[in-house]
């Protein structure tokens, strides 16, 4: 059997984070977003924020304008992000939690303590043609809940197993990665679409692109700020080879 093609949704939030750092109009997430493009990304990742620290409505607005591949809107289970999903009709929308004090989306989604107001929330932007992803940990009992709420994907989050690597607490992480493969075998066998990511760096990626049920990963801040360094089309090539070499 051959394996399923691995896209690459590339993440442009910390593109938005450093304009807006001075208020100023540049650096364009939407320009990173066409060279994204250019240099391989199969999708475009924006998190709209209840705080618009980084990605703000207007963003938003012309992504959705402009781009000639899919775009994966990431919201909190809000009605605000709710209308605004329904407003621009996005090809897919990650549902994550949020946290108004937190850096980054820490932790996974509450599916199985919240179904029923999921299932409800989930159903209309199906209709509208919106598939939705559900960003969660790899508790059986998240994936198991995630895959009766109507959602046809799962996201599962790599943060932890990031944290654990560059922390070197090896046998953690070993742990921490089986628990992701299992997870990831789980929500296929219950007919879920799995994608993964966060964290995700030129160091950990390669054991989620060998995943063949994971059909996406999504990475933004380690590309942001590798292509300080290099430029944003070397360092998304650079990824791109380092998942295609892992997938085989
Ligand atoms: N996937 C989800 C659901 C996320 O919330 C984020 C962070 O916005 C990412 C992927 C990308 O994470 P990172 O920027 O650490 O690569």
């Amino acid at each position: 059997m051959t394996t399923p093609p691995l896209r690459l949704g590339v993440n442009i939030d910390h593109v938005a984070t450093l304009r807006n750092a001075r208020g100023s109009a540049y650096p364009d997430p939407v320009r990173a977003a066409l060279l994204a493009i250019e240099a391989g990304a199969d999708g475009i990742t924006a998190h709209l924020r209840e705080d618009r620290r980084h990605i703000i409505d207007r963003d938003i607005e012309r992504l959705v304008e402009v781009l000639t591949v899919p775009l994966n809107f990431e919201m909190a289970a809000t009605d605000e992000m709710q209308a605004i999903a329904l407003r621009h009709k996005p090809h897919a929308v990650c549902l994550v939690p949020e946290k108004r004090e937190e850096r980054t989306t820490e932790g996974g989604l509450e599916v199985a303590g919240d179904l029923e107001r999921l299932t409800d929330f989930i159903a209309p932007l199906t209709e509208a043609g919106c598939r939705v992803s559900l960003f969660i940990g790899h508790d059986p009992r998240q994936i198991e809940a995630a895959a009766r709420s109507g959602a046809p994907v799962v996201e599962l989050h790599t943060g932890h197993y990031t944290d654990l690597v560059a922390e070197g607490r090896a046998e953690e992480a070993a742990l921490e990665l089986a628990g992701l493969k299992q997870g990831a075998q789980l929500a296929h066998s219950l007919g879920l679409e799995v994608h993964a990511g966060h964290g995700l760096s030129y160091d950990t990626v390669s054991p989620f692109a060998a995943m063949p049920v994971v059909r996406e990963l999504n990475i933004g801040h380690f590309l942001i700020s590798e292509a300080v360094f290099v430029g944003l089309g070397p360092a998304i090539a650079r990824m791109r080879a380092l998942m295609d070499a892992a997938r085989g």
